[in-house]
């Protein structure tokens, strides 16, 4: 699939996993690889983005801005604690104000799930690119580790590929298995049995950590998020409990597949999902993950700019 097909994709706003189909999904790979390999884009007319992080962020947000740099829009700042959101003013107003002073594309972070329903359409000439909602989705992050696996392996059928940890909390767990699974990967699932839902049941099947390990040609390791607990969950587990049992030690490492990989969407917990050796290690692909993120952050805005003919003359 060429670039200009990928205009006929319905990428207006980027919000979910859902609006990804197999197409558009090794369009953007490719895209993505373009950038990658060092081709530029030039929009004849100025485009203006604006990054509104309501969560922390350390690689979404410089991730999206490096990419909207490359691409030669302008980033209008923005900081959530100095805006009016503080004084009660709506998501909704804002993303109208920001449309009406200019702003082309928002990329949004904020911890409501499916925020992004709200304000798509907000203001007609205002796109929403979804840079992670709650547990819900996390596209960017999706479409990365989609770039990284595809580099590594140039194929997702018939890939074993297994994601261990805070499934239920994990917005990271939920746009992968959706779209894996589209892929055709096999996908297995470990961890924390209070930490999975059934539903994800219709994606793959819940196993132990040390059967999912020799198994897999992608090990996916997801960050304990502290920060969404309840008290019960943090008293649960310490973070040396967590490592023995549900970790990926120096021992367990040796049992991979001789070509299997790690990826982890980062922050790490070094010790607790992953021993610290392993995490720079020769099976890490975690730095390589963040390095693809900007281009494929690039390649998910152009679509959204393309789709709404922006910068044209
Ligand atoms: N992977 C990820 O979303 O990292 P940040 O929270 O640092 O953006």
């Amino acid at each position: 699939m060429t670039l200009s097909n990928l205009t006929d994709t319905p990428f207006k706003d980027f919000v979910s996993a859902e609006q990804v189909d197999e197409k558009s999904a090794l369009a953007l790979i490719n895209r993505a690889e373009d950038f990658k390999a060092g081709q530029t884009v030039h929009f004849p007319e100025p485009i203006y983005a604006a990054n509104l992080f309501f969560e922390n962020s350390t690689r979404t947000h410089t991730s999206f801005e490096m990419a909207e740099r490359k691409l030669g829009m302008t980033v209008i700042p923005f900081d959530p604690a100095h805006s009016s959101v503080s004084k009660g003013e709506t998501l909704e107003d804002t993303i109208k104000t920001i449309g009406a002073i200019g702003v082309n594309i928002a990329v949004m972070r904020h911890s409501k799930d499916g925020y992004y329903k709200e304000l798509m359409g907000a203001w007609p000439t205002t796109a929403i690119v979804n840079a992670g909602d709650g547990a819900g989705q996390h596209p960017s992050q999706m479409m990365l580790d989609l770039m990284t696996i595809h580099e590594e392996f140039g194929h997702f059928d018939g890939l074993n590929i297994g994601i261990v940890g805070d499934l239920s909390h994990s917005r990271v767990a939920r746009s992968d298995m959706q779209m894996l699974h589209k892929l055709g990967a096999t996908l297995h699932f470990a961890g924390p049995q209070q930490w999975y839902d059934p539903s994800f049941d219709r994606y793959g099947d819940f196993i132990s950590v040390p059967d999912l390990v020799k198994q897999v040609d992608v090990l996916m390791l997801l960050r304990v998020q502290l920060e969404r607990f309840n008290a019960d969950n943090r008293e649960a587990f310490s973070k040396e409990s967590y490592h023995a049992k549900y970790g990926i030690t120096d021992a367990l490492a040796k049992t991979m597949k001789p070509n299997a990989i790690f990826m982890h969407p980062a922050p790490v917990n070094r010790d607790v999902e992953l021993a610290s050796d392993l995490v720079d290690g020769p099976r890490s692909r975690i730095f390589t993950q963040m390095q693809n993120g900007v281009f494929m952050r690039m390649a998910m805005l152009e679509a959204v700019i393309n789709a709404r003919h922006f910068g044209e003359e």
